[in-house]
């Protein structure tokens, strides 16, 4: 399966001081930095927008290529996906990871806020965060089932392919949550069809409950109170990439 890549979730750093949360969790070691965007719809809270995501930018150095460190991986959890792929292009955004739950109802693009409602299938939204030259993830909510990932995985469209996809280990929408173990045979589901697919888990992982997701196969793991609560995140963030790697 591919490299392990450990992805701290700034959700719970310190929104006081961003940039420097960013800059100082890359310099102790991880690869991807998470970026959650909340919209308080499709989960009941919310965070930033694109125009944060550009403040935050300068503060972490571009990945070199595609997957390297610095990348931002943006987790979208929000209505309209289609809709905001342009603005987190433009602010620094890396890969662009929407929920499936919420792409059927996408808007179109270009259109001013909430006057249009044209709908989008995840290919399509693929194939247009390909275009702005993106990488692109799917997420799945813990009550969504992972067959229904099967078509869009299986499709010999590679623009039309994801890059990545989550399996969400706890409802979105807050950190510190506690870790479904009964998320695993997702992943396990989706390792054996697809040995070189990048699958991230997300919500309560910690030093606890990475040898259940590294078992079953998850090779990109976000973190957000086991590595911004530590008294030494390095130690956090090299303990699960060991766990990842062993
Ligand atoms: C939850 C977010 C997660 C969250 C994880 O909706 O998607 O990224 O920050 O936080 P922890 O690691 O504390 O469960
Ligand atoms: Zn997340």
């Amino acid at each position: 399966s591919p490299p392990a890549i450990i992805a701290p979730s700034i959700l719970s750093a310190d929104f006081a001081k961003l940039g420097k949360e960013c800059s100082d969790t890359v310099n102790n070691g991880c690869d991807w930095l998470h970026v959650d965007i909340m919209d308080g719809h499709f989960v009941p809270n919310m965070t930033f927008g694109a125009p944060v995501v550009t403040k935050i930018r300068p503060h972490v150095e571009r990945p070199a290529a595609a997957y390297g460190k610095g990348t931002f991986d943006c987790h979208m959890m929000i209505a309209e996906p289609k809709r905001w792929v342009k603005d987190f292009q433009k602010a620094g955004c890396d890969l662009y990871c929407f929920h499936y739950e919420a792409a059927l109802t996408s808007t179109a693009a270009d259109s001013p806020a909430g006057t249009s409602s044209e709908t989008t299938s995840p290919k399509e939204l693929i194939r247009f965060i390909h275009a702005q030259g993106m990488l692109a993830g799917i997420a799945i909510k813990p009550k969504t089932p992972v067959d229904m990932l099967w078509d869009i995985l299986d499709n010999p469209e590679k623009q039309e392919l994801p890059d990545m996809v989550l399996v969400m280990t706890v409802e979105p929408g807050f950190g510190g949550q506690s870790f479904m173990a009964e998320q695993m045979p997702k992943v396990t589901a989706l390792r054996e069809r697809y040995p070189d697919l990048h699958i991230e888990v997300d919500g309560g992982l910690s030093e606890k409950t990475i040898d259940q997701a590294a078992d079953a196969g998850a090779n990109v793991i976000v973190a957000g109170s086991a590595v911004f609560g530590a008294k030494d995140p390095a130690e956090v963030i090299s303990r699960l990439r060991e766990a990842v790697e062993t």
